[in-house]
């Protein structure tokens, strides 16, 4: 049967190949050249497509960490990496957080053997994040009404947040914000739903279609998981404020739809209080929804992969039940999680002092982004930009949406060498008192010629 199959599927090659050496001509092959030592044809490997793979197209690059890979080849000195949401501190570097490096010593002395952890994750975590996210004297945690995991970053946390809904609880519809981190799109795609989107960016006012954008949620059907971003919108930088969130909320809970609140960049906006103001809301309102959450950026633990799926639900026994499903999938994507970020995290939340000093650091991070957006918006003028680039104090987080043209990026990326992602999205982040000049410049040429 498989033999079959083989012949038949490659199509046209396929039958010409079927038909040729299964009549007479066939013997007119030189000796040798019709058989391949396994037995079979050797002509196939010639006329048709034959391994496993073959028909299968390269995938894209990815359009975020692929533009990271460009600019670490690219060996001009004056390069600058604006593509990647990574802090940078004002030398271009990537911090190791004073709290981290403290925790990494304890660790380090502590000879902790690397044995499995936990499929959960560190035990320590959960209440740690969930303090962080419904603060602490909230009723989800005195309730025990939500469950928590240490996951694969925040990635990890959507990854296992979208196989629960799907798999477990049956939905099959996501919703994503156009644009959104692309990513988004991918992972619920991937693990088998059907696509719907909501407005997210008026291009010609530089803002949120907040009418149009309700309208758009209302139309989704009942049941549709939408994707939520917390908090520092990937990639606009533009939130909602308090009220419009209250009318997110009264449509999410009209309409029936399942919110996973994303919140990446937790510290990054207005304080980590703050920041958590829309998942404080979403609890308050005492309905069930996901959080995923992450310690990439605010520890600058990016590489370790270390955030959390929190799954809000109606009841402490609920609760139970749904950590022992996250559990099921998690194991049986990647077992357990990596002990080496999740025993760094737990080191500072179980110190009051090292606590207090990681929100002084993550609060330093914070400044010097807000800094740099006014740093920018000043050089542009200085550079004779024929754009009011004033919009970009107006963002939030690590990102402006700059509004730049795939070919503008790509004209940045070849005659200046500073990379940035194709849909116009800059990391603020990699901007500092040293190449800010040369930025705004770059950025002020590509627009006028
Ligand atoms: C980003 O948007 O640049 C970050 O969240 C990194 C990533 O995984 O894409």
């Amino acid at each position: 049967m498989s033999g079959v199959r083989h012949y038949l599927l490659p199509g046209a090659w396929g039958y010409i190949y079927f038909s040729y050496f299964n009549s007479p001509a066939a013997r007119l092959l030189p000796k040798g050249l019709g058989k391949d030592p396994a037995g079979g044809p050797r002509l196939r490997h010639i006329l048709m497509a034959d391994s496993l793979f073959s028909l299968v197209k390269a995938a894209p690059e990815d359009p975020i960490l692929g533009v990271g890979q460009q600019f670490k080849a690219d060996t001009r000195p004056q390069k600058v990496n604006l593509s990647v949401g990574m802090y940078q501190t004002e030398e271009g570097k990537i911090p190791v957080l004073k709290v981290v490096r403290e925790a990494e010593t304890r660790l380090f002395n502590s000879e902790i053997p690397h044995a499995y952890g936990p499929i959960s994750g560190n035990p320590a975590l959960p209440a740690f994040i969930q303090e962080l996210l419904f603060g602490k004297d909230s009723e989800v945690i005195r309730s025990k009404r939500a469950c928590t995991v240490q996951s694969l970053g925040g990635t990890g946390a959507l990854k296992l947040a979208a196989d629960l809904l799907h798999v477990v609880v049956g939905k099959t519809k996501a919703a994503t914000s156009v644009p959104t981190w692309g990513n988004h799109n991918t992972i619920f795609s991937q693990a088998g739903y059907e696509l719907a989107h909501y407005q997210y960016y008026d291009k010609a006012q530089g803002a949120i279609p907040f009418e149009h954008m309700l309208d758009d949620l209302r139309a989704l059907d009942t049941g549709t998981v939408v994707i939520l971003h917390a908090c520092c919108h990937n990639p606009t930088g533009l939130d909602f404020s308090a009220e419009q969130w209250g009318e997110v909320l009264k449509v999410v809970i009209d309409r029936g739809l399942v919110p996973v609140l994303d919140i990446a960049y937790q510290g990054f906006n207005q304080g980590l209080d703050e920041d958590a103001a829309a998942i404080r809301l979403f609890a308050k309102a005492g309905i069930s929804f996901l959080v995923s959450s992450s310690f990439s950026k605010n520890f600058s633990l990016y590489g370790e992969r270390i955030g959390g799926l929190t799954v809000v639900t109606q009841s402490e026994e609920e609760a139970k039940r749904i950590l022992s499903q996250v559990k099921q999938m998690a194991r049986a994507n990647y077992s357990n999680p990596p002990n080496y970020g999740g025993n760094l995290v737990a080191i500072v939340a179980g110190d009051p002092a090292l606590r207090a000093e990681w929100k002084e650091e993550v609060t330093a991070m914070r400044k010097r982004i807000r800094e740099m957006r006014f740093a920018l918006v000043k050089a542009m003028e200085e550079a004779g930009t024929p754009r009011d680039f004033s919009f970009v104090t107006r963002q939030n987080g690590m990102f402006s949406f700059t509004g730049f043209t795939p070919d503008q990026i790509e004209r940045l990326k070849k005659e200046y060498a500073i990379y940035a992602v194709g849909n116009g999205r800059i990391c603020i982040a990699g901007i500092n008192n040293h190449n800010v000049e040369y930025v705004a410049k770059a950025f002020t040429a590509v627009q006028k010629n």
